[in-house]
């Protein structure tokens, strides 16, 4: 299985990709989780990233380019991948299909997630994460069993720095310059398939499984 989650920030691309890749076991490939790890571990890049990242703007592609070339020549990548967060420009999406082209394979679907402006501020303003496994919660609709406290890994979690009002503002704005445009680019590939992702995680997961069955690998 070898799909792009595609969509506005806080619509739930991350904690539908986490169960997806767990249930389909695929790999999970989310630039923004690799990016926010090497800002946490300082790494060259991540000093680079940090700046943009806290604006909630987006990092050149270069950077990110290159992070998903290394990551899909990883062997956990062998049985399929989940994209969550790649691609967010056209100039991505076409280095992408390069690098698929590549090794002889290609995409089977952009799963395009659809949910409101209001419900989207509402689930980034609440949000939660946990800054050394990336695990997300939210306030009201996916609290944690102790509060304030991750439960994979037991950390205190954080409300991210690009979780705050002025920079979901960035955030949602980037989206309709920069990322909105690939709905076109995909939906002429013949790749796009549409995703009321206003309903419940749950709801929204057994819909997604639903439509993603035919691309597992058994
Ligand atoms: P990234 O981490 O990718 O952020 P994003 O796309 O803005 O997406 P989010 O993580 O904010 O939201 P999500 O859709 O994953 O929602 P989630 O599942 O967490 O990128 C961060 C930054 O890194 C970017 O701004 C940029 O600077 C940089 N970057 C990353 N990729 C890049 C790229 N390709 N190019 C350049 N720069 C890049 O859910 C949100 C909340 O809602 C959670 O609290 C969750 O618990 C809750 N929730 C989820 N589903 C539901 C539901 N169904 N009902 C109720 N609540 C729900």
């Amino acid at each position: 299985m070898r799909v792009v989650f595609l969509g506005a920030p806080g619509v739930g691309k991350g904690t539908q990709a986490d169960r997806i890749a767990g249930q389909f076991k695929v790999a999970k490939i989310s630039t923004g989780d690799l990016l926010r790890e090497a800002v946490r571990t300082q790494t060259p890049l991540g000093l680079k990233a940090k700046s943009y990242m806290d604006q909630g703007k987006l990092v050149p592609d270069d950077v990110v380019i290159g992070l998903v070339r290394e990551k899909l020549d990883d062997p956990s990548c062998a049985n399929g991948f989940v994209l969550d967060g790649f691609p967010r420009t056209v100039p991505q999406a076409e280095a992408l299909g390069r690098v698929l082209t590549s090794k002889g394979i290609a995409l089977d679907q952009v799963v395009n997630f659809q949910v409101s402006r209001e419900d989207v501020v509402r689930r980034l303003s609440g949000r939660r994460s946990c800054p050394k496994c990336q695990a997300t919660f939210h306030i009201d609709f996916a609290t944690p069993k102790v509060e304030g406290v991750c439960d994979r890994c037991g950390e205190p979690l954080v409300q991210r720095s690009d979780d705050r009002r002025d920079a979901i503002e960035t955030r949602l704005k980037v989206y309709d310059e920069q990322t909105a445009p690939l709905v076109r680019y995909y939906d002429e590939r013949k790749l796009l398939s549409p995703l009321d992702a206003s309903g419940t995680v749950e709801v929204v997961f057994q819909q997604l499984s639903r439509a993603l069955a035919p691309y597992r690998v058994t």
